[in-house]
């Protein structure tokens, strides 16, 4: 029973020990004063009462010495909890360069996750040791909250938008998965688990895995399949603008303007093609709402990476700020 008893949910990432030791050190301070104030009360209650019936006490008209203190200490406590929470967000949602991609769509009520060589997996969550993993994350309705206590990570998925986290594990094992966001009826059957594999364990699960095709493969008989591929031509000569290369890339607008072409900027053009209109072009193009899955968003995103030399496969280009920006909550 009181093995059973666990303060501390497994550390299992190296994220984790930046996140208790903030946590330890607000609990610290708080505890500190929590206690200290208590005993001051119960100390100048018993020192400082009042003896006699005509005891007047002798007023005190402020001290700047004293408005002084009780202002910079309690201010230079706050800020350096801010700064202590600042780093560790900043390190928890900016993905490194070389981490691998892992895809997360939530739903009423599984977790979907596909790997960039297409396998697929509900609830469960394959990744390999020591290596810097990053989740792309959205969801098919409602708002949902991705949660690995043992990574201490938790971001919510938000319908219409990326967000993005990551991770690397440093302790093989099965970990808790949970939708930490009240999305309905079922919502708290909506767990799984995160499963922490030696690379060569891995790589075996991978290839043992049922799979047809790569996300990348997928994404381009999609891409073919809509059509898009009569508009968008590899060497410009479409009705569209050519997707070759434009990933991570500056995109120059009809309206003067740039933007970053990262995951939120395809995505919002496959949906709502009249928003951001590239320099020299038309609204020709139809929306797809309704005739592409957020799964299959995804897959034609690995396609269009994949056309980009500067996004190699499986990379995180360029596409952490804008999406990780945007996820904020
Ligand atoms: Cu999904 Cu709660």
């Amino acid at each position: 029973m009181a093995k059973d008893l666990q303060l501390f949910p497994d550390s299992a990432s190296i994220g984790a020990a930046g996140v208790d030791a903030n946590y330890l050190y607000i609990l610290g301070v708080s505890v500190f004063f929590a206690v200290g104030i208590s005993l001051a009360i119960l100390y100048f209650a018993l020192r400082y009462r009042r003896k006699s019936q005509d005891e007047i006490p002798k007023p005190i008209h402020g001290s700047l010495v004293l408005e002084l203190t009780w202002t910079i200490i309690p201010f230079l406590l706050a800020m350096s909890m801010f700064v202590g929470g600042t780093v560790v967000f900043f390190r928890n949602y900016h993905a490194p360069a070389n981490a691998m991609e892992v895809f997360i769509v939530g739903k009423q009520w599984m977790w979907k996750i596909q790997h960039p060589n297409g396998v697929r997996e509900i609830n469960e969550m394959h990744v390999p040791l020591n290596r810097p993993v990053k989740l792309i994350m959205t969801t098919e309705d409602v708002i949902h909250s991705y949660f690995i206590p043992a990574f201490r990570l938790k971001r919510d998925v938000v319908p219409g938008q990326y967000t993005t986290m990551w991770f690397q594990a440093n302790k093989v094992g099965k970990y808790h998965l949970f939708c930490a966001e009240y999305c309905g009826t079922q919502h708290s059957g909506m767990i799984g688990w995160v499963h922490v594999m030696e690379e060569a364990d891995y790589e075996a699960w991978l290839s043992g895995s049922i799979r047809g095709e790569t996300m990348q493969q997928a994404g381009e008989r999609l891409f073919n399949r809509l059509g898009c591929a009569t508009c968008h031509k590899a060497d410009n000569t479409g009705r569209g603008p050519t997707l070759v290369d434009v990933f991570g890339k500056a995109v120059k607008l009809q309206n003067g303007t740039t933007t970053l072409a990262d995951e939120a900027y395809i995505r919002e053009s496959v949906l709502k093609p009249a928003s951001k209109i590239v320099s020299g072009y038309a609204v020709e193009m139809p929306t797809f709402q309704g005739q592409i899955s957020e799964e299959g968003l995804l897959q034609v995103i690995s396609y269009i990476k994949s056309l980009s030399k500067s996004a190699p496969a499986g990379g995180a280009a360029a596409s952490e700020a804008p999406a990780g920006k945007k996820g904020g909550n």
